[in-house]
């Protein structure tokens, strides 16, 4: 019989239930223990999935040692203390995304996944996408040559999750649509191009439609007792050590009347173009002084959720560092926190790797 692992699960939300369904789909791997801040969803969790635990706290599900693993999948302030928890405990971690809610929380959990020698994993799925993976293999294959410009984003025109909830506190969430949307953005570009280092960052913020009540979409549960004190839209020039630029723009909530709301990539290179718009993909290239565009068809395989979980699972078999290490996580956070600081003093944020 092949190995299997056996994991917990930290939080029994939304997000939650999507992991909980794509584990399901894993044959080695099984979601043994599940907790939540609020035990009546976790128990709920465990009826569903047909779960055999429910902890009462996470310190518990942590201490379990029947579990080789821990998704994490709470409110982003406390992705940095449980997951170095459960590093500390000799867990390996699948981290929900933002890595935590700033840059410094999240240098303290890439210091214990070193410490720790275990494997932490970023969830970000859209590396995964049919069409993310046809697009690296473009850019492996050389079509685009050297990529020296790249403009990202997701712009959303009624879109604030949650409103009043952890996702529009900033203490809690640590920021807007920067750090609920343009992370995923940010995190697949850099992954695209290589990964290059941040240099430089310059960058603007503004809450227009939050503070007003206004822009609300459909994910998360609204407490109308709650606040909003974080950004309703950003926009962003981030500067890499390749030479390359790279423009994100993300909002929540924004008059914008393009056509598309969908999350969008632009590559720019000396060879060829590639665009990733929702789930379409285009390439461009020049020939005789002519433009010459086709489709990009995304590869076939498992959608990107269950790629995901089959990588977290093969790393932690095999010892194997993923695709998505805790290093790109940070990397991320300290662009987004350069951006905000780059909005509040309106000055350029010079980032040092030394
Ligand atoms: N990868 C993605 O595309 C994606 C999509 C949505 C959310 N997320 C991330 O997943 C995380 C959770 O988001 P969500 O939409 O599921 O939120 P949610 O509010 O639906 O669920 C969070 C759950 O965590 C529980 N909780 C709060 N504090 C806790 C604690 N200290 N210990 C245990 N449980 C606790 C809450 O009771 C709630 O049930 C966030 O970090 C979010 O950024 C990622």
């Amino acid at each position: 019989m092949s190995k299997s692992i056996r994991l917990g699960i930290i939080g029994a939300g939304a997000i939650a239930n999507v992991h909980l369904n794509t584990f399901a789909k894993l044959d080695n791997a099984e979601i043994a223990a599940v907790t939540d801040a609020y035990l009546p969803l976790a128990q709920q969790r465990a009826e569903e999935h047909g779960i055999a635990v429910v902890h009462e706290n996470p310190q518990a599900l942590l201490e379990d040692a029947s579990l080789d693993a821990v998704i994490i999948a709470v409110p982003n302030q406390f992705h940095a203390p449980l997951a170095i928890e459960a590093l500390k405990q000799g867990k390996h971690v699948l981290l929900e995304k933002p890595m935590a809610i700033d840059a410094e929380a999240s240098r303290t959990i890439v210091e214990a996944v070193e410490q720790s020698g275990k494997v932490l994993m970023m969830a970000h799925q859209m590396r995964w996408s049919g069409l993310s993976r046809a697009i690296k293999a473009r850019i492996d294959n050389g079509d685009l040559g050297r990529i020296y410009n790249v403009k990202t984003g997701w712009m959303r025109k009624k879109g604030i999750p949650g409103w009043g909830s952890w996702f529009t506190r900033s203490d809690q969430s640590g920021g807007g649509p920067l750090i609920d949307i343009g992370v995923h953005m940010l995190d697949l570009s850099l992954y695209l191009l290589g990964n290059p280092k941040p240099i430089s960052v310059y960058g603007s913020t503004y809450a227009e439609f939050g503070p007003k009540k206004e822009g609300i979409g459909n994910w998360g549960t609204p407490n109308w007792e709650g606040y909003y004190d974080v950004e309703d839209l950003a926009s962003a020039l981030i500067k890499l050590d390749n030479g390359a630029t790279l423009s994100l723009d993300v909002s929540w909530a924004a008059h914008s009347a393009s056509v598309s709301e969908d999350p969008f990539i632009h590559l720019m290179g000396t060879d060829g173009g590639v665009s990733l718009v929702g789930d379409k993909g285009s390439f461009v290239t020049h020939a005789d002084n002519e433009v010459v565009q086709s489709d990009v068809e995304p590869l076939e395989g498992d959608e990107d959720r269950v790629l995901l979980s089959k990588h977290f699972v093969e790393c932690v078999l095999e010892g194997k560092q993923p695709i998505a290490p805790a290093i790109s996580g940070y990397t991320n956070m300290r662009i987004l926190d350069a951006i905000y600081e780059s909005s509040r003093t309106g000055n350029e944020v010079k980032l040092n790797w030394d």
